[in-house]
């Protein structure tokens, strides 16, 4: 496969030729594939699965199923680990309200960090347990402080949870560094892998979190599909996140006794033709392998970082070391918003404002920066558009 135009996959590029699309950290674009598959699950193939006793739901809970064990096996995990959820945010939110049931009491503390996603800090201001939120602060490089976590574990730490690589930066957390630090004092670990597994190889027998999420539509799939991935002590302790069809053992009338593994967490009809559409994306994804996407992306990384630093006045966030294809910069005496919306003239597509990392922004001492996040479609012809671009609206600005 010829990594360097993959265009031709993406249909968006039909009616779009001359796209340039920066905003793969938000969403990414979808891929042939998976619109065939998803097309074809709603023409041909539905009907809900799972109780139907006919043949056209058989087929199709026999076809969800094995798709859970393609999503179990690109992870390298058991599909009894795997549970469909909406999103990484009701991943982040089933874990936060399933803790706070069982594990959580007034006065415990988890470890997050400075460059968390409001998906990753939001559901821990809401639960109602009265618990401590500390942060591991950032270094000079605005990478996450390792140093910090040993002094601020302590006997009440109850959770690190940590993003697998930041949307505003794209820094790779060091998790083997965090793991070895959290193993000794038995501390459960939650990676939020949003921004890393579309691009990277996720390995969880390797990595071996005790949660790790992410979003399907970020991978070049559908949209109201999250991976939540729960190790087995969690599945059997943790008691249902919603109640409904699917997810029960016994019901009366007045109490009610609940599945035993992941079923118990997917309450309702599940996103049927997503799921299907998703294991698809994932054939793409190992099609093309995701170690190579990782390069293809990095090259073009590197390319715009060079000529990004070129520019005057330009601030660009975090280090260039250890790191996804995101970068996050500002130009003095021009607004974010401001480059957005002329860029957007040029049919280029990046991301400006605070990308729901409010926290990150106050500790850059910033409202808001421009993000520009590479795919697997991108090509240097897009990297030198957009220079050519902002080298354009910087001398009408400024
Ligand atoms: C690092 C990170 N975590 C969580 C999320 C939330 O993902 P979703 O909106 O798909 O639930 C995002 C989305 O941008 C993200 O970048």
């Amino acid at each position: 496969m010829n990594i360097s135009n993959l265009k031709s996959r993406f249909p968006v590029f039909k009616k779009n030729p001359n796209l340039v699309f920066l905003d793969t950290a938000a969403s990414a674009l979808k891929v042939d594939e998976m619109i065939k598959a998803t097309n074809n699950c709603y023409t041909n193939e539905y009907a809900n699965i799972h109780r139907g006793n006919y043949e056209l739901s058989s087929k199709l809970t026999k076809k969800f199923e094995d798709a859970r064990k393609k999503v179990a096996d690109y992870l390298n995990t058991s599909e009894k680990n795997i549970i469909f959820v909406k999103s990484a945010t009701e991943g982040i939110n089933l874990i936060a309200s399933c803790m706070t049931k069982r594990f959580l009491e007034d006065g415990d503390e988890i470890i997050l960090s400075y460059l968390e996603h409001h998906a990753n800090l939001i559901p821990w201001h809401l639960i109602e347990k009265k618990i401590k939120i500390i942060p591991l602060g950032l270094n000079d490089n605005d990478e996450i402080n390792y140093d910090e976590l040993n002094n601020k574990i302590n006997s009440k730490t109850r959770l690190i949870t940590l993003t697998h690589m930041s949307n505003v930066t794209g820094s790779i957390t060091n998790f083997d560094k965090i793991k070895e630090i959290a193993r000794k004092q038995k501390i459960p670990l939650l990676l939020d892998g949003c921004q890393f597994a579309p691009h990277k190889k996720v390995d969880l027998k390797e990595l071996d979190p005790d949660f790790y999420v992410f979003s399907a539509h970020k991978m070049y799939g559908p949209s109201g599909l999250g991976i939540l991935y729960m190790k087995d002590r969690w599945i059997d302790e943790f008691t249902p996140y919603q109640g409904g069809g699917q997810m029960i053992h016994d019901v009366d009338i007045d109490k009610s006794t609940y599945a035993n593994g992941y079923e118990k967490f997917e309450a309702g009809t599940p996103p049927i033709a997503p799921v299907i559409g998703f294991s698809s994306s994932l054939n793409f994804m190992d099609e093309v392998d995701p170690n190579v996407i990782y390069d293809h992306e990095m090259n073009l990384h590197d390319y715009a970082y060079e000529k990004l630093s070129k520019f005057n006045n330009i601030k660009i966030y975090g280090s260039n070391n250890n790191k996804g294809a995101i970068i996050s910069f500002n130009i003095k005496g021009v607004h974010n918003s401001d480059l957005g919306a002329m860029l957007d003239k040029k049919n280029i597509a990046i991301r400006t404002g605070h990308h729901c990392c409010q926290p990150l922004m106050k500790h850059l001492k910033v409202t808001g920066t421009s993000r520009i996040s590479f795919g697997v479609y991108n090509t240097i012809d897009d990297v030198d558009y957009l220079i050519d671009s902002l080298d354009e609206i910087t001398k009408i600005l400024i």
